[in-house]
């Protein structure tokens, strides 16, 4: 009997033809009373899949008094409460490492993109403005003061992307020590007042909730630039609305957003922002890996194996 499993919502068409294969599937996002699904299925599954931004609510978790094992699509664990699953021994694993190049480069890119007024040149060109008008002057990258906030995997891809540029980096995380010299900061006002460049690559969660506050953008500056490739949770959305509007912050590159897909209509009218719909992992070759890691662990649950990448 193939083992029955949840998926709360939709994932790449190869990772869905998989688990069709391989499992019995429950598709909560086609459900049309997912309660009453719930309901009718909650004691048969074993399994919950879903996607790191997505995640997976207690309240599902409780209807699922047989369940096993919850596999993310994605590294990001902020979206499933994983003091009530160890408590219930139930395991969970994500996707670490095969996405971190992936976000690291997004990182920079927006960097870069903002840095050098990209965006504002591309459209530039495209609305046949070149020849007609001037284009004000950018600001360089190279050698730019860096300040990351959470240094594991993609901070640290990001630090050694910024020192193929010359760049100066400061980090700021409790749990971290850097052996590559870079300056360590305890108070984030104190690293924001010190760089040119914002980057948030720390973990979602409640410990990071609005951490990036109206405080850290005005002591960032009207020269500094705020880069989010992580959670949208992390920034208050609100305040770097109003900082970006007052001038009191010079810019911002975002991956994430705190309500997605919404995006304030604000940044929308702001060439001094560079926007992207949560596409830091979002490349052929890493969703492959991703997926394939998914399937791995939840293939490795089921026949009694170790998992591959287990969060704890
Ligand atoms: C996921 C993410 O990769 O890895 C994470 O936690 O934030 C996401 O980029 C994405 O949601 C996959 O669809």
């Amino acid at each position: 009997m193939k083992p029955e499993i949840v998926l709360v919502g939709p994932l790449m068409d190869s990772v869905m033809e998989e688990l069709d294969r391989a499992y019995i599937i429950h598709r909560l996002y086609e459900a049309e009373n997912v309660a009453q699904l719930i309901a009718d299925i909650g004691l048969r599954i074993r399994a919950v899949a879903t996607d790191g931004a997505l995640g997976a609510d207690r309240p599902l978790l409780e209807r699922l008094p047989n369940l096993e094992i919850v596999s993310i699509f994605g590294v990001g664990l902020d979206a499933i409460d994983l003091d009530y699953t160890r408590a219930r021994r139930v395991a969970v694993t994500n996707t670490p490492d095969v996405l971190t190049d992936d976000v690291a480069d997004l990182a920079l890119l927006l960097m870069l993109a903002s840095a050098r007024r990209q965006i504002v040149a591309d459209k530039f060109v495209r609305e046949g403005r070149w020849g007609k008008q001037v284009l004000p002057l950018a600001a360089r990258f190279s050698g730019k003061r860096v300040g990351i906030v959470g240094l594991g995997r993609v901070g640290k891809a990001v630090a050694q992307r910024c020192l193929a540029f010359g760049c100066h980096i400061a980090f700021l995380d409790p749990y971290a020590k850097s052996d590559a010299g870079f300056v360590q900061y305890a108070a984030l006002t104190d690293m924001a007042a010190n760089v040119d460049f914002l980057v948030v690559t720390a973990a979602g969660g409640e410990s990071t909730g609005k951490i990036v506050n109206r405080k850290v953008m005005n002591a960032l500056g009207p020269e500094g630039t705020l880069i989010n490739v992580s959670r949208g949770s992390i920034v208050d959305e609100d305040a770097l609305v109003s900082a970006l509007a007052e001038g009191s912050l010079g810019g911002a590159g975002l991956d994430v957003f705190a309500h997605e897909p919404h995006v304030p209509s604000a940044l929308l009218g702001m060439d001094n922002v560079v926007l992207s719909p949560h596409r830091a992992s979002a490349t052929v070759e890493t969703r492959r890996a991703m997926g394939a890691l998914l399937l791995a662990n939840l293939e490795a649950h089921f026949s009694g194996k170790d998992l591959i990448s287990g969060v704890y």
